[in-house]
Protein backbone atom coordinates (compact mmCIF):
# COMPACT_ATOMS: atom_id res chain seq x y z
CA UNK A 1 0.00 0.00 0.00
CA UNK A 2 1.05 3.63 -0.32
CA UNK A 3 1.70 5.86 1.97
CA UNK A 4 -1.62 7.73 1.09
CA UNK A 5 -3.39 4.37 1.30
CA UNK A 6 -2.40 3.65 4.36
CA UNK A 7 -3.33 7.44 5.62
CA UNK A 8 -6.59 6.85 4.21
CA UNK A 9 -6.89 3.41 6.05
CA UNK A 10 -6.08 5.02 9.13
CA UNK A 11 -8.26 7.81 9.14
CA UNK A 12 -11.08 5.31 7.89
CA UNK A 13 -10.58 3.35 10.97
CA UNK A 14 -10.45 6.70 13.35
CA UNK A 15 -13.43 7.64 12.18
CA UNK A 16 -15.27 4.34 12.67
CA UNK A 17 -14.32 2.95 15.93
CA UNK A 18 -14.43 6.71 17.14
CA UNK A 19 -10.72 6.24 17.90
CA UNK A 20 -8.91 9.11 19.93
CA UNK A 21 -5.44 7.46 20.07
CA UNK A 22 -2.30 9.42 19.76
CA UNK A 23 -1.77 7.02 16.17
CA UNK A 24 -5.02 8.40 15.45
CA UNK A 25 -3.87 12.30 16.28
CA UNK A 26 -1.16 11.68 14.55
CA UNK A 27 -2.80 9.97 11.09
CA UNK A 28 -5.29 13.54 11.26
CA UNK A 29 -1.90 15.79 11.71
CA UNK A 30 -0.43 13.93 8.65
CA UNK A 31 -3.53 14.23 6.28
CA UNK A 32 -3.63 18.38 7.09
CA UNK A 33 -0.33 18.92 6.29
CA UNK A 34 -0.60 17.05 2.76
CA UNK A 35 -4.13 19.08 2.23
CA UNK A 36 -2.69 22.48 3.39
CA UNK A 37 0.17 21.72 1.06
CA UNK A 38 -2.15 20.85 -2.15
CA UNK A 39 -0.89 17.06 -1.75
CA UNK A 40 -4.26 15.89 -1.45
CA UNK A 41 -7.90 17.24 -1.64
CA UNK A 42 -11.23 16.97 -0.86
CA UNK A 43 -12.51 16.29 -4.63
CA UNK A 44 -10.77 15.91 -7.96
CA UNK A 45 -12.30 15.54 -11.72
CA UNK A 46 -12.02 11.91 -13.19
CA UNK A 47 -12.76 12.26 -16.61
CA UNK A 48 -15.93 14.62 -16.54
CA UNK A 49 -16.92 13.62 -12.98
CA UNK A 50 -16.06 14.68 -9.87
CA UNK A 51 -15.05 12.10 -7.28
CA UNK A 52 -15.31 13.38 -3.68
CA UNK A 53 -12.38 11.48 -1.28
CA UNK A 54 -14.42 11.26 1.91
CA UNK A 55 -11.47 10.08 3.59
CA UNK A 56 -10.07 13.30 3.26
CA UNK A 57 -13.66 15.12 4.25
CA UNK A 58 -13.28 12.59 7.63
CA UNK A 59 -9.93 13.90 8.37
CA UNK A 60 -11.24 17.29 8.53
CA UNK A 61 -13.59 16.53 11.02
CA UNK A 62 -11.55 14.40 13.08
CA UNK A 63 -9.08 17.57 13.48
CA UNK A 64 -11.65 19.64 15.05
CA UNK A 65 -12.46 16.43 17.09
CA UNK A 66 -8.77 16.04 18.43
CA UNK A 67 -7.61 19.71 18.84
CA UNK A 68 -8.75 22.54 21.28
CA UNK A 69 -8.97 26.02 20.93
CA UNK A 70 -5.77 28.21 21.10
CA UNK A 71 -4.94 31.58 20.66
CA UNK A 72 -3.49 32.48 17.12
CA UNK A 73 -1.79 35.63 16.87
CA UNK A 74 -0.76 37.85 14.41
CA UNK A 75 1.54 40.70 15.48
CA UNK A 76 -0.67 42.68 17.83
CA UNK A 77 -3.48 40.85 16.48
CA UNK A 78 -5.12 37.15 17.91
CA UNK A 79 -7.47 34.91 17.73
CA UNK A 80 -8.95 32.07 19.82
CA UNK A 81 -9.57 28.67 17.73
CA UNK A 82 -8.91 25.23 16.70
CA UNK A 83 -7.33 25.79 13.51
CA UNK A 84 -4.40 28.13 12.40
CA UNK A 85 -4.06 30.36 9.97
CA UNK A 86 -2.40 29.79 7.11
CA UNK A 87 1.03 32.70 6.43
CA UNK A 88 4.53 32.76 4.31
CA UNK A 89 2.02 33.98 1.51
CA UNK A 90 4.80 35.47 -0.13
CA UNK A 91 6.93 32.21 -0.18
CA UNK A 92 3.33 30.59 -1.60
CA UNK A 93 3.80 32.94 -4.26
CA UNK A 94 0.38 34.46 -3.53
CA UNK A 95 -0.89 37.78 -3.63
CA UNK A 96 -3.05 38.03 -0.14
CA UNK A 97 -4.43 41.25 0.72
CA UNK A 98 -4.95 42.52 4.39
CA UNK A 99 -7.15 41.04 5.84
CA UNK A 100 -7.80 38.26 3.92
CA UNK A 101 -7.42 35.19 6.15
CA UNK A 102 -7.49 31.40 4.94
CA UNK A 103 -7.30 28.30 7.54
CA UNK A 104 -4.69 25.85 7.64
CA UNK A 105 -5.90 22.39 5.78
CA UNK A 106 -6.86 25.24 3.04
CA UNK A 107 -4.85 25.29 -0.59
CA UNK A 108 -4.35 28.20 -2.40
CA UNK A 109 -1.96 27.75 -5.36
CA UNK A 110 0.90 29.76 -6.59
CA UNK A 111 0.04 32.42 -8.56
CA UNK A 112 -3.97 33.13 -6.61
CA UNK A 113 -4.65 36.22 -5.84
CA UNK A 114 -6.85 36.87 -2.48
CA UNK A 115 -8.33 40.36 -1.62
CA UNK A 116 -9.61 40.59 1.63
CA UNK A 117 -11.43 37.59 1.59
CA UNK A 118 -12.06 33.97 3.77
CA UNK A 119 -11.43 30.83 2.69
CA UNK A 120 -11.84 28.01 5.38
CA UNK A 121 -10.32 24.65 5.89
CA UNK A 122 -9.75 21.63 3.11
CA UNK A 123 -10.57 24.51 0.75
CA UNK A 124 -8.48 24.79 -2.84
CA UNK A 125 -7.99 27.80 -4.69
CA UNK A 126 -6.72 27.54 -7.89
CA UNK A 127 -3.89 29.31 -9.79
CA UNK A 128 -4.67 32.76 -11.59
CA UNK A 129 -7.79 32.73 -9.15
CA UNK A 130 -8.79 36.00 -7.58
CA UNK A 131 -11.55 35.53 -4.80
CA UNK A 132 -12.28 39.42 -4.43
CA UNK A 133 -13.38 41.13 -1.78
CA UNK A 134 -15.83 39.71 0.92
CA UNK A 135 -15.76 36.80 -0.83
CA UNK A 136 -16.39 33.39 0.96
CA UNK A 137 -14.81 30.01 0.38
CA UNK A 138 -16.21 27.43 2.37
CA UNK A 139 -14.94 24.10 3.84
CA UNK A 140 -14.01 22.00 1.35
CA UNK A 141 -14.59 23.80 -1.54
CA UNK A 142 -12.65 23.83 -4.60
CA UNK A 143 -12.38 26.33 -6.88
CA UNK A 144 -10.48 26.27 -10.08
CA UNK A 145 -7.95 28.28 -11.93
CA UNK A 146 -8.03 31.48 -13.69
CA UNK A 147 -11.95 32.08 -11.98
CA UNK A 148 -13.16 35.54 -10.72
CA UNK A 149 -15.01 35.12 -7.34
CA UNK A 150 -16.55 38.55 -7.40
CA UNK A 151 -16.81 40.69 -4.48
CA UNK A 152 -19.42 38.97 -1.62
CA UNK A 153 -19.90 35.55 -2.67
CA UNK A 154 -20.46 32.89 -0.80
CA UNK A 155 -19.04 29.76 -1.69
CA UNK A 156 -21.03 26.98 0.61
CA UNK A 157 -19.06 24.40 3.03
CA UNK A 158 -19.57 20.90 3.32
CA UNK A 159 -19.17 20.92 7.39
CA UNK A 160 -22.17 23.06 8.74
CA UNK A 161 -25.03 22.05 8.15
CA UNK A 162 -23.41 18.46 6.67
CA UNK A 163 -23.43 18.19 2.91
CA UNK A 164 -22.13 15.52 1.06
CA UNK A 165 -20.49 16.82 -1.67
CA UNK A 166 -18.68 20.33 -1.82
CA UNK A 167 -19.02 23.31 -4.38
CA UNK A 168 -17.17 22.28 -7.55
CA UNK A 169 -16.16 25.81 -9.51
CA UNK A 170 -14.26 24.97 -12.52
CA UNK A 171 -11.84 26.42 -14.26
CA UNK A 172 -12.18 29.99 -16.00
CA UNK A 173 -15.76 30.33 -14.24
CA UNK A 174 -17.12 34.00 -13.75
CA UNK A 175 -19.08 34.23 -10.40
CA UNK A 176 -21.03 38.03 -10.09
CA UNK A 177 -20.90 39.80 -7.12
CA UNK A 178 -23.00 38.54 -3.93
CA UNK A 179 -24.02 35.30 -5.67
CA UNK A 180 -23.89 32.32 -3.49
CA UNK A 181 -23.44 28.74 -4.43
CA UNK A 182 -24.35 26.06 -1.87
CA UNK A 183 -24.75 22.32 -1.33
CA UNK A 184 -22.65 20.91 -3.46
CA UNK A 185 -23.27 22.25 -6.82
CA UNK A 186 -20.79 21.74 -9.82
CA UNK A 187 -20.39 24.85 -12.22
CA UNK A 188 -18.73 24.03 -14.86
CA UNK A 189 -15.78 25.35 -17.12
CA UNK A 190 -16.07 28.76 -18.20
CA UNK A 191 -19.25 29.36 -17.02
CA UNK A 192 -20.80 33.13 -16.06
CA UNK A 193 -23.09 33.92 -13.22
CA UNK A 194 -23.99 37.72 -13.13
CA UNK A 195 -24.63 39.47 -10.10
CA UNK A 196 -26.92 37.95 -7.32
CA UNK A 197 -27.50 34.85 -8.70
CA UNK A 198 -27.88 31.84 -6.01
CA UNK A 199 -27.68 28.34 -6.60
CA UNK A 200 -28.70 25.06 -4.50
CA UNK A 201 -29.48 21.05 -5.68
CA UNK A 202 -33.20 22.02 -5.69
CA UNK A 203 -32.55 25.33 -7.85
CA UNK A 204 -34.36 24.87 -11.16
CA UNK A 205 -32.20 25.50 -13.97
CA UNK A 206 -33.85 26.73 -17.26
CA UNK A 207 -32.03 26.94 -20.76
CA UNK A 208 -33.29 29.52 -22.92
CA UNK A 209 -31.88 27.71 -25.86
CA UNK A 210 -33.41 24.26 -25.52
CA UNK A 211 -36.69 26.22 -23.86
CA UNK A 212 -36.68 23.64 -21.04
CA UNK A 213 -35.35 22.99 -17.85
CA UNK A 214 -31.93 21.29 -16.67
CA UNK A 215 -31.34 19.06 -14.14
CA UNK A 216 -30.65 21.06 -11.35
CA UNK A 217 -27.23 20.92 -9.42
CA UNK A 218 -25.17 21.66 -12.53
CA UNK A 219 -24.56 24.79 -14.28
CA UNK A 220 -22.87 23.51 -17.97
CA UNK A 221 -19.82 24.87 -19.44
CA UNK A 222 -19.84 28.81 -20.81
CA UNK A 223 -23.29 29.07 -19.87
CA UNK A 224 -24.54 32.65 -19.31
CA UNK A 225 -27.11 32.73 -16.43
CA UNK A 226 -28.82 35.22 -14.59
CA UNK A 227 -31.10 35.49 -11.85
CA UNK A 228 -34.80 34.84 -12.87
CA UNK A 229 -38.16 32.81 -11.95
CA UNK A 230 -40.34 29.98 -13.51
CA UNK A 231 -44.28 29.39 -12.47
CA UNK A 232 -45.10 26.22 -10.72
CA UNK A 233 -46.73 23.71 -12.67
CA UNK A 234 -50.03 24.50 -11.68
CA UNK A 235 -49.42 28.12 -12.33
CA UNK A 236 -50.69 29.62 -8.88
CA UNK A 237 -46.77 31.44 -8.53
CA UNK A 238 -43.18 31.48 -9.82
CA UNK A 239 -40.16 30.66 -7.59
CA UNK A 240 -36.67 31.83 -7.77
CA UNK A 241 -34.53 30.20 -10.87
CA UNK A 242 -31.65 30.33 -12.64
CA UNK A 243 -31.62 31.61 -16.41
CA UNK A 244 -29.50 30.35 -18.80
CA UNK A 245 -29.62 33.18 -21.42
CA UNK A 246 -27.04 32.47 -23.38
CA UNK A 247 -23.88 30.58 -23.57
CA UNK A 248 -20.85 32.73 -23.36
CA UNK A 249 -19.39 34.91 -26.48
CA UNK A 250 -16.94 37.76 -26.80
CA UNK A 251 -18.93 40.31 -25.25
CA UNK A 252 -19.26 38.57 -22.05
CA UNK A 253 -15.88 37.76 -21.97
CA UNK A 254 -14.81 41.76 -22.47
CA UNK A 255 -17.38 42.40 -19.79
CA UNK A 256 -15.76 39.30 -17.39
CA UNK A 257 -12.05 39.87 -18.04
CA UNK A 258 -10.11 41.22 -15.33
CA UNK A 259 -7.43 43.06 -15.29
CA UNK A 260 -3.97 41.12 -15.73
CA UNK A 261 -1.79 43.69 -13.39
CA UNK A 262 -4.65 42.95 -10.63
CA UNK A 263 -4.17 39.29 -10.95
CA UNK A 264 -0.44 39.07 -10.55
CA UNK A 265 0.18 36.86 -8.01
CA UNK A 266 3.50 37.88 -7.30
CA UNK A 267 5.24 34.41 -7.80
CA UNK A 268 8.17 34.38 -5.07
C1 LIG B 1 -23.64 38.42 -16.84
C2 LIG B 1 -22.96 39.70 -17.30
C3 LIG B 1 -21.44 39.46 -17.33
C4 LIG B 1 -23.44 40.06 -18.70
O1 LIG B 1 -22.96 39.19 -19.70
P1 LIG B 1 -23.20 39.52 -21.24
O2 LIG B 1 -22.73 38.36 -22.03
O3 LIG B 1 -22.63 40.87 -21.58
O4 LIG B 1 -24.80 39.62 -21.29
P2 LIG B 1 -25.72 40.50 -22.24
O5 LIG B 1 -25.66 41.93 -21.85
O6 LIG B 1 -25.42 40.15 -23.68
O7 LIG B 1 -27.14 39.98 -21.84
C5 LIG B 1 -27.68 38.74 -22.30
C6 LIG B 1 -29.08 38.65 -21.74
O8 LIG B 1 -28.99 38.43 -20.32
C7 LIG B 1 -29.68 39.47 -19.63
N1 LIG B 1 -28.86 39.85 -18.48
C8 LIG B 1 -27.55 40.14 -18.48
N2 LIG B 1 -27.14 40.41 -17.24
C9 LIG B 1 -28.22 40.30 -16.44
C10 LIG B 1 -28.40 40.45 -15.06
N3 LIG B 1 -27.40 40.79 -14.25
N4 LIG B 1 -29.64 40.24 -14.56
C11 LIG B 1 -30.65 39.90 -15.37
N5 LIG B 1 -30.53 39.73 -16.70
C12 LIG B 1 -29.32 39.94 -17.24
C13 LIG B 1 -29.79 40.63 -20.60
O9 LIG B 1 -30.86 41.47 -20.28
C14 LIG B 1 -29.94 39.90 -21.92
O10 LIG B 1 -31.28 39.46 -22.01
P3 LIG B 1 -32.06 39.47 -23.45
O11 LIG B 1 -31.28 38.49 -24.31
O12 LIG B 1 -33.41 38.98 -23.10
O13 LIG B 1 -32.00 40.86 -23.95
C15 LIG B 1 -23.28 40.91 -16.39
O14 LIG B 1 -24.68 41.14 -16.37
C16 LIG B 1 -22.84 40.72 -14.95
O15 LIG B 1 -23.54 40.20 -14.10
N6 LIG B 1 -21.60 41.16 -14.67
C17 LIG B 1 -20.99 40.92 -13.39
C18 LIG B 1 -20.73 42.19 -12.62
C19 LIG B 1 -19.96 41.85 -11.37
O16 LIG B 1 -20.43 41.10 -10.54
N7 LIG B 1 -18.74 42.42 -11.27
C20 LIG B 1 -17.82 42.05 -10.21
C21 LIG B 1 -17.75 43.08 -9.13
S1 LIG B 1 -16.64 42.57 -7.85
Amino acid sequence: MTDIATLEQDILTAWKEGDDSPAARDAVARALELLDQGSIRVAQKQGAEWTVNEWVKMAVLLYFRFNDNGTIAAGDLSWYDKVPVKGNWRTAGVRAVPPAVARFGSFVEQGAVLMPCYVNIGARVGSGTMIDTWATVGSCAQIGRNCHISGGVGIGGVLEPVQASPVIVEDNVFVGARSEIAEGVVVEEGAVLAMGCFVGASTRIFDCRTGSQRDPGRIPPRAVCVPGALPSPDGTHSTYAIVIKKYRDEKTDARTALNSILRDGGAP
